[in-house]
């Protein structure tokens, strides 16, 4: 802290962090980021069933070969259903499935044949052994490539084989529109859903003002 008396340039580095904590609140160890993504992960179990879960522990982790990671507790249904077939599809939540969505993350399909309550489509893939779902319109579809236990969850790594757009939702160049698809947005510990903001700049672009400054 600045002590009455001396100037500002004699604050140690230590005084100038406790002035940096009085302003920023120490949350402790948490597994708190915004925003995270609302995905509905696909798979069959040992009978066949498609089941679907809701995950929001996700996202891209690698651009070649094209991965993306879900984090799921053993206690779910999914995570055995994802075990013993070594494939999984990630569907990408939208406003318009936003009931749907929840539900999935709420109700377990080891006794329940989620689809048939919620009316929507499971569609069996042609590339891997999941299912996805016909409602959505942006998939994954992934091979299970690395398995990582960090803890309560389990971290499935999935090497994307495709990915399956609905035209509805591309651009006039042909290019994915995220506007069109308007995926749900989740806050975790606030436990609310979100649509997008509205657009800001380009990327890889707006910074370039920062350098010509
Ligand atoms: C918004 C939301 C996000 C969730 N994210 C995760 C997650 O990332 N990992 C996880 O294990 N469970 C997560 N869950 C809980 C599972 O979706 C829930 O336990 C589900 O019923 C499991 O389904 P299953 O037993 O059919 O696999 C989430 C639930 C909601 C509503």
């Amino acid at each position: 802290m600045r002590q009455a008396g001396l100037p500002d340039t004699a604050a140690t580095e230590k005084d100038r962090n406790v002035r940096r904590n009085l302003m920023k609140k120490s949350m402790g160890a948490k597994s708190l980021i915004f925003p995270m993504p609302v995905w509905v992960v696909g798979s069959y179990d040992k009978d066949g069933k498609a089941n679907a879960m809701t995950v929001a522990y996700g996202g891209i982790c690698c651009s070649e070969p094209p991965c993306v990671t879900v984090s799921l507790r053993k206690a779910t249904y999914s995570y055995e259903c994802i075990v013993s077939r070594g494939t999984f599809t990630v569907n990408v939540a939208t406003e318009a499935h936003i009931k749907e969505a929840d539900y999935f993350g709420i109700v377990s399909g080891k006794n329940t044949d989620k689809f048939a309550v919620t009316g929507l489509t499971p569609v069996k893939s042609d590339l891997v052994d999941a299912p996805y779902i016909e409602e959505f319109p942006l998939i994954l579809e992934c091979k299970l490539a690395q398995t990582i236990r960090l803890g309560l969850h389990t971290q499935f790594i999935g090497e994307i084989v495709d990915v399956k757009i609905d035209e509805a939702v591309l651009d006039d160049g042909g290019t994915p529109d995220i506007e069109k698809v308007k995926p749900l947005i989740y806050a975790t510990q606030m436990r609310r859903y979100y649509g997008m903001g509205e657009y800001l700049g380009d990327g890889y672009t707006i910074g370039k003002e920062i350098i010509k400054s």
